[in-house]
């Protein structure tokens, strides 16, 4: 096995984020001087995880080419961590959003004629029959556990290790050999006791699973199909077939969240394994990037929903930009003419050509890190395997120099100086993780641009 060391990766890192910062200066100024009026010198808070020191201010993005103001190109394999996935300013998605925005407006808080190509569009993709779209997926998860709660009768929701919802109480809670903690560094605490409100346990353990369901008081297991977010996770053989039966067996709402796992193709995990959920969510490029979300129903909990009017006095879900005309006309053109079979099967080819050679320049240097992909989404990790759930990928021996939670922040020196490297050699990669995403724009040079880049760093810190 190959060692780096860790003094070779800081040393290397110095030298990276002085040549990042001395190459941007309109970007860095522009971050110095809006630190006057925006916390943090950033409309939210999530732009401050790039590494580098300051993020890169954007003058242009087309396709998956990112122009920042400093006139630094750069091949886009973050895409907006999922939410651009579709391409930056898709001529198919900006045509049907200035069309519904000239036309029509941008919201009447009325229905327009493309929610029954959408409403059907999304039935036939995804078998649920009844539809609501929210701004994010944040607000459709907030909302399905509400419905679920009320629905149900129950208070708990289930959740497991290592999981992400987004900003969602409920899911925010790490199990930690038995103790419910909110995860490290985050504003809170949401509750004092988090068990009141959510049951924490591991994907892929099923005999868990009866346990946490048996005592009949969840009323939702939230899930992904395929983990992601804590590096990608497969559901072990039969586990999914387990899943259904137990929530069934003991009356509790199945809710699978598909917010990254779309990125498997047009029809997600749930359409490509025939998952059969109660409730179901997909948000992030679901409409080619415009803030919107989709969230499915049963015919019966929508049936239930639809009897208790006036829904918004009564559930407390949504707003009045929910559902707007124009993030209507975002998802059917996404999923009309972006989120295609032909797309698909383009952009998992080319995700899996990067997973190889990411797999070829790491066993060609010894290293002991695996590559995974779920369809279009690629990324490699410091482990020698794939861990088989979030406890195994939270607590287990990470390569010694990539994470030092506690003195170098959530990402350790090596992570930061991948990103810092792509930067300076024109590629963005998802902050926090070495992740990319393939997008429908993307070409063979692309993809090798990349691997051959990593290849570059790898002999810089093996040899
Ligand atoms: C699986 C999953 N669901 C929901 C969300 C929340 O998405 P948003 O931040 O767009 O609301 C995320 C965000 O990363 C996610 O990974």
């Amino acid at each position: 096995m190959a060692r780096i060391s860790l003094e070779k990766v800081r040393e290397l890192l110095a030298q990276e984020e002085e040549r990042f910062a001395r190459l941007r200066p309109r970007s860095r100024a522009l971050f110095e001087e809006a630190k006057r009026n925006w916390t943090g010198g950033v409309p939210m808070s999530w732009m401050r995880i790039w590494p580098g020191g300051f993020p890169v201010f954007v003058a242009e993005a087309e396709g998956v080419t990112v122009v920042d103001v400093d006139g630094h190109s750069y091949l886009d394999l973050c895409l907006g961590d999922t939410g651009g996935l579709c391409g930056h300013a898709h001529p198919k998605i900006v045509e049907a959003i200035y069309d519904q925005m000239r036309r029509r407006g941008t919201t009447t808080m009325l229905p327009t004629e493309d929610v029954i190509w959408v409403g059907r569009e999304l039935e036939h993709r995804f078998s649920l029959p009844a539809w609501q779209v929210l701004m994010t997926a944040t607000d459709a998860n907030r909302m399905a556990l509400k419905v679920a709660r009320s629905f149900t009768g129950r208070q708990l929701v289930l959740c497991f290790n290592g999981t992400y919802h987004g900003s969602v109480d409920e899911t925010l809670v790490v199990n930690f050999f038995g103790e419910l903690v909110t995860i490290p560094g985050m504003l809170g605490p949401i509750v004092k006791d988090a068990s009141l409100m959510t049951k924490v346990i591991d994907f892929n353990d099923v005999d868990a699973l009866e346990e946490a369901l048996a005592p009949g008081d969840v009323a939702c297991v939230i899930t992904e199909p395929v983990m992601t977010n804590i590096g990608i996770i497969y559901p072990q053989p039969g586990y999914h077939e387990a899943l259904r039966r137990l929530t069934r067996k003991y009356g509790t709402l199945l809710l699978i969240d598909e917010t990254h796992s779309l990125c498997a193709g047009p029809r997600g995990v749930t359409g490509e394994m025939g998952l059969e959920p109660d409730i179901f969510v997909a948000g992030k490029f679901i409409a080619g990037g415009y803030p919107a979300a989709v969230l499915g129903f049963t015919r019966e909990i929508s049936d239930w929903m639809a009897s208790r009017l006036p829904w918004h006095n009564f559930f407390g879900f949504g707003g009045t930009l929910s559902g707007n005309a124009t993030a209507v006309a975002g998802i059917r053109a996404a999923l009309e003419h972006v989120l295609t079979d032909e797309n698909f099967s383009r952009m998992k080819a080319l995700a899996s050509r990067m997973e190889q050679g990411l797999a070829r320049v790491i066993a060609g240097h010894g290293l002991e890190w695996y590559v995974a992909r779920i369809g279009c989404r690629v990324e490699f990790r410091f482990l020698p395997k794939p861990p088989k759930n979030g406890s195994e990928a939270l607590f287990s021996e990470v390569d010694y120099n990539a994470v030092d939670i506690v003195s170098e922040g959530l990402t350790g020196p090596l992570d930061a100086l991948i990103h810092v490297w792509c930067a300076n050699r024109g590629i963005l990669l998802t902050p926090v993780h070495e992740m990319t995403l393939v997008g429908p724009a993307a070409t063979e040079r692309d993809v090798d641009r990349y691997v051959d880049t990593i290849a570059g760093l790898v002999e810089e810190l093996v040899s």
